[in-house]
């Protein structure tokens, strides 16, 4: 029937597909930037495909970005399109389990937990778990012995989610989670984690034992925090703690109704599943683009010792303002997220029927295209963040296109940064300008509150292991599609010795 009735000008077209339930499922799922890409060239930016009996049009470009990621309440939903995955996860009472206007009270509720004040004390913290991370695990032996023979590797994406969630629980999830990471609730991260993949996004209940669980684990980890709670509460200890439940436990909805415990314990969960692999997976990204390439090592190394160099050739610790400030740090991180964002694909489901700009896709300019309520809308920045006709060798990674005052990116850059849009996000990233061509954060309601807290992970994280290590190797490997976040994909190994100077 798709090829003999003729096709309905109001809407996008659809991607041929032969089995109709399956749809297009395996090339999106395999490959979603081939998928996106060939696609763009037969249909245009705006095109719908089936995956798994669910209808998903995809709007390309900033402008298509554009209309998903700002469109208005009435007509796309978060929630509709998240809950099912993420609710049995994060818990009852927040994120998509909500009305937007609560998840909006509660993202105002973080960002007070995310304040200056907390980033200054956390990369202190941060330094002292690499530290203590780099003097006991074992694949890092050959650190330890220093020689400039004693090389050592390992899996970057494995040791970087280690480090995340040391590093994160440290900082964001208060002393109590940190004390307890080696014990329990290491293991119950890693049976809610095994609730938070593509399978539980396409079939939210199976009746399988990883679905029983992920549930027990949630139950479990509501309850751990919930305990802490209380036992915060009923201690006089007037030790101060820069963290994230101390701030929670102080707000208020506009009504007046004090975030109950529970919904603190969820929002938590919250926290540390959405900052967990979008950080790791970046970092093991940075140290993988690095280790292939020596000479932005010796960049962001040189870039220290002339900020933090003692004349006896030892360097000194960095603080939170001087972070800020090194722009080849901060363009290694840039230049990753552009690379490998780690959500490709943005969802909102589509509540009433929705009509889109004229100007979208290959829509007649007096017939725009609907997109009819029910079908659901995927918005993929990715695409735009290397589009050969915006960037100069757009798939190159290649930092220094954001240092250069001359280079296609930084006058992009420039360009977003000078239209109103400027916000000053602790690094400088900014990537709010709606139709900017990079947002890796996402933009508009929805849009990333860990930004900030990130990029003071990674940033400290990556130039203190710049310091202590020379890492090498061949090539960097390609994306994994399968897991909930771009990774990298096995063998994923970096090659390190101790840095000798
Ligand atoms: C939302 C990316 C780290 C918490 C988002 C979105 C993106 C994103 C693209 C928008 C999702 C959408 O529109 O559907 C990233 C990247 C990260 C990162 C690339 C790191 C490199 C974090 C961290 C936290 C966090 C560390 C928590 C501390 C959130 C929250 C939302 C969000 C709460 C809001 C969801 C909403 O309003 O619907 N993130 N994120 N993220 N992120 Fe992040």
């Amino acid at each position: 029937s798709q090829l003999l009735l003729p096709r309905d000008r109001t809407k996008p077209p659809t991607v041929f597909h032969l089995i109709p339930f399956i749809g297009s499922a395996v090339a999106y799922g395999m490959d979603p930037y081939k998928f996106f890409f060939s696609m763009r060239e037969k249909y245009g930016e705006v095109f719908t495909f089936i995956l798994l009996g669910r209808k998903m049009t995809v709007c390309l470009g900033a402008k298509g970005t554009n209309t998903i990621l700002g469109g208005k309440l009435s007509q796309v939903c978060a929630e509709d399109a998240y809950t099912h995955l993420t609710t049995p996860v994060f818990g009852q009472g927040v994120v998509y389990d909500v009305p937007n206007h609560i998840l909006m009270e509660q993202k105002r509720f973080v960002k007070f937990g995310l304040n200056t004040d907390n980033f200054r004390a956390y990369v202190g913290m941060i330094e002292d778990e690499l530290d203590h991370f780099l003097n006991s695990e074992p694949e890092f032996a050959a650190y330890r012995k220093g020689g400039k023979e004693d090389w050592g590797h390992f899996d970057a994406f494995e040791q970087m989610s280690e480090l995340t969630i040391l590093t994160a629980s440290r900082t964001l999830q208060g002393k109590e989670v940190r004390s307890q990471m080696d014990k329990t609730f290491a293991q119950l991260y890693m049976d809610l984690d095994g609730g938070f993949t593509p399978l539980n996004f396409m079939f939210p209940n199976l009746p399988l034992p990883s679905y029983r669980r992920r549930d027990k684990a949630q139950k479990a980890m509501s309850d751990f925090y919930v305990n802490i709670l209380q036992q915060r509460r009923a201690s006089k200890s007037d030790e101060v703690e820069y963290d994230m439940l101390a701030s929670l436990m102080d707000q208020s909805y506009k009504d007046g109704r004090v975030l109950s415990d529970r919904e603190i314990a969820h929002i938590m969960i919250a926290l540390l599943m959405a900052g967990q692999h979008t950080s790791s997976a970046t970092m093991a990204w940075c140290l993988l683009n690095l280790a292939v390439r020596p000479d932005v090592q010796q960049a962001m190394y040189d870039e220290q010792v002339k900020h933090f160099g003692a004349p006896n050739g030892t360097l000194r610790s960095p603080t939170f303002e001087e972070l800020k400030d090194l722009p080849v740090l901060d363009s290694v991180i840039r230049e990753t997220l552009r690379v490998h964002p780690p959500l490709h694909s943005l969802m909102r489901k589509v509540i009433s029927d929705m009509p889109l700009p004229a100007t979208l896709g290959n829509a007649s300019e007096d017939q725009p295209y609907i997109v009819p309520k029910g079908n659901f809308l995927l918005a993929a920045p990715c695409i735009t963040q290397i589009d050969p006709a915006i960037w100069t060798n757009s798939f190159e990674w290649d930092p220094s296109r954001w240092v250069d005052p001359n280079s296609d990116a930084a006058r992009m850059y420039a360009e977003y940064t000078e239209t109103g849009e400027k916000v000053d996000y602790g690094f400088g990233l900014v990537s709010k300008g709606t139709e900017s061509p990079y947002q890796p954060f996402g933009s508009g309601r929805h849009r990333c509150i860990g930004e900030q807290f990130a990029y003071v992970q990674l940033g400290t994280l990556l130039a203190l292991i710049v310091r202590k290590l020379e890492m090498k190797a061949d090539k960097v490997p390609p994306h994994n599609y399968t897991t909930m976040i771009t990774t990298p994909s096995k063998p994923r190994d970096i090659t390190f010795r101790r840095r000798q100077v």
